[in-house]
């Protein structure tokens, strides 16, 4: 069983490849409503994305809540670069007997302009021969820690991550363009912190959201802004390149 965290997509699609390449299921933690009946199961893999290089608030939580099973156990952190301590974080509140990071397209596309082709295609093929790998060692059940941890990494996942979660995680900056909206909604039904309102058929955001930009980067008509400086910046769907 394979639980999953993905904002973009990045991580939905590793743990969907690895899923079939071991023969068995991914699940999207956002989509489960009770908590899942985890006693049958061999193996225990999370997947999710990096966020200021730790694990995303909703996978923390969501892994506080769950029945701890004796079984083998892997994480898998996706990233645009390097994942400093963060499976290191989560192996605190979960026995984790293997851990690996998986480079993908950056998608934090606020604060960054999108990579080049050259650089995404080579990411994409890489992380399919990482999964590869990665497949063959859990199904020897080898015990791994191969994370893409970065420079500074004790530093950016304590400090810079305090910081990110206090002051960049604010949804008052996203706002919708009403000259590219097309009201289809998408943004609402698709946030999976259900925290976009449409209002008149255009969105607005409560007070929080897991940050994950999905609504910014998936929009179809590219309407959804954050700030002031992401008008005229391409946006990151894994699909257009697989
Ligand atoms: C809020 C946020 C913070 C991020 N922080 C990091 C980071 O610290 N290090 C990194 O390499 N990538 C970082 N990224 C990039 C994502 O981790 C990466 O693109 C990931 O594969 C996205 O996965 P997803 O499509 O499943 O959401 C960040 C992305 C977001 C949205």
């Amino acid at each position: 069983m394979i639980l999953y965290f993905s904002g973009t997509g990045n991580s939905k699609w590793v743990a969907s490849l690895l899923a079939k390449k071991l023969n068995d299921k991914s699940y999207d933690i956002c989509a489960i409503d009770d908590e899942i009946d985890l006693t049958q199961e061999k193996q225990i893999g999370f997947v999710f994305p990096v966020y200021a290089w730790n694990v995303p608030e909703v996978m923390l939580k969501y892994v506080r809540r769950m029945k701890k099973q004796d079984v083998f156990t892997f994480a898998i952190c996706t990233c645009g670069a390097d994942c400093g301590k963060a499976l290191k974080r989560l192996s605190k509140l979960y026995h984790l007997d293997s851990s690996y990071s998986v480079v993908m397209p950056n998608n934090y596309l606020i604060a960054s302009k999108i990579e080049d082709l050259s650089v995404i295609t080579k990411k994409i093929a890489d992380a399919k021969n990482e999964i590869d790998t990665i497949a063959s060692e859990i199904t020897a059940r080898k015990k791994v820690y191969r994370v893409h941890e970065g420079s500074l990494a004790s530093l950016k996942s304590s400090i810079i991550n305090w910081g990110f979660n206090k002051f960049a995680r604010s949804t008052k900056p996203f706002h919708v363009n009403k000259q590219l909206c097309n009201q289809c909604g998408k943004c609402a039904s698709m946030c999976p912190s259900k925290t976009i309102e449409l209002i008149d058929g255009y969105p607005t955001w409560h007070d929080q959201c897991y940050m994950c930009l999905r609504c910014f980067n998936h929009c179809p008509k590219n309407a959804i802004q954050y700030g002031k400086n992401t008008e005229n910046k391409k946006r990151y769907c894994l699909d257009e390149y697989l």
